[in-house]
């Protein structure tokens, strides 16, 4: 039995978690699923974003699906919703962020340090009127997500862009040490460095010539909206947060769209697509596969969200994934 802890958050968070719940209702895994309060709900209910009974149900579950986090009237409050995000993903120490995007020609996958960097450096802080955010990377941060990247890419096409500002940053020429300094134990795995910058060019440009992209966080944070949105939307993008041992979090990129919060409209296809992640990860590729092939099928030739297009609303692209993937796994194991 998987144990699945959900966190669906705000604004379409709870709609998109609501949808991808179902659609793994419809396969045959023998699977539960507990909702916990996170985000700015948990703030109104707790004062905190990540009350400490759901960060001890994410540690006790096998995996956390994650809705977003985040609105509007939260904006300059001390307590942030994001706070319990960013805490949540320390705590479990899911230190890579895989974020794939496919498309016609187009398979890549992002590697993000999801733990160092700029988002985690020494509290950032005001004095005398400035703002101040530290970078700063060890080279055992590097070295384990690096390791990933390599390892990842061993079962995929065998080539691995690192990107930097290595010309500028210093964060980043340790980056490129530690990384260049990995590759002889990869032999079997092309390296590059590209600097971040011509990066976001390439990958709208020409998105096919990449494998996998090895990044620092917020490098990694834009690159993979970069890439979301030449890869069929932000409304279809899956992420995956893994560390070495204990749950990962599953999660679709996009946030908590307020503007169409609560409206039937938004798309589910990366809170489902997020669930195959989870189920690849805990060891259930066949069912993963379904969840990939009912959402291609449905999103090429039946319903769709406004943001492809269509006139469906989330429910309805939720019950025709569900119904597709009855058709193909009709067996219960
Ligand atoms: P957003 O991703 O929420 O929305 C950007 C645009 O994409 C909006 O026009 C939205 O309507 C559209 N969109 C997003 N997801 C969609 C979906 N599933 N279906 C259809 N359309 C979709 O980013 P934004 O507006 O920058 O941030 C809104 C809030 O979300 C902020 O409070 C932000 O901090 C939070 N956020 C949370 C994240 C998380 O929990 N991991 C990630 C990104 C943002
Ligand atoms: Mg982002």
């Amino acid at each position: 039995m998987l144990r699945v802890a959900s966190l669906p958050g705000d604004g379409i968070g709870p709609e998109v978690c609501d949808a991808a719940v179902r659609v793994l209702g419809a396969l045959p895994v023998d699977v539960t699923v507990e909702e916990h309060s996170f985000g700015g709900r948990a703030i109104h209910e707790d004062g905190d974003p990540l009350p400490a009974e759901t960060l001890a149900a994410c540690r006790a579950a096998d995996a956390v699906l994650l809705g977003a986090v985040g609105l509007p009237e939260f904006d300059g409050a001390p307590v942030r919703p994001e706070q319990g995000l960013i805490r949540l993903r320390g705590e479990l120490d899911v230190y890579a962020n895989l974020r794939p995007a496919k498309r016609d020609g187009v398979d890549l996958l992002i590697v993000r340090e999801l733990v160092g960097g700029l988002y985690f450096g020494a509290s950032g802080r005001r004095a005398d009127g400035s703002a101040f955010d530290t970078c700063e990377y060890s080279p055992h941060e590097i070295e384990r997500v690096a390791r990933r990247a390599f390892e990842l890419a061993r079962g995929r096409n065998a080539f691995v862009t690192s990107v930097d500002k290595a010309n500028v940053l210093e964060t980043s020429r340790l980056w490129r040490e530690v990384v260049s300094g990995l590759a002889g134990d990869y032999p079997d795995v092309r390296l590059e460095h590209m600097l971040v910058d011509n990066a976001g060019l390439q990958l709208v440009l020409d998105p096919a010539q990449f494998d996998v992209i090895l990044t620092e966080n917020t490098f990694g944070d834009i690159l993979s909206d970069v890439a979301a949105g030449s890869c069929g939307g932000l409304g279809v993008a899956a992420s995956a947060s893994l560390g070495d041992r204990g749950p990962g979090i599953f999660e679709p990129v996009h946030g908590t769209a307020p503007d169409i919060a609560g409206q039937g409209k938004a798309n589910p296809a990366g809170a489902i697509l997020s669930i195959a992640l989870l189920l690849d990860e805990l060891g259930q590729p066949a069912a993963a596969r379904a969840i990939e092939g009912a959402v291609t099928g449905v999103l090429d030739d039946g319903a769709r969200t406004p943001d492809l297009g269509g006139t469906a609303t989330t429910d309805e692209v939720a019950e025709e994934i569900s119904e597709s993937l009855a058709i193909s796994m009709p067996t219960t194991s």
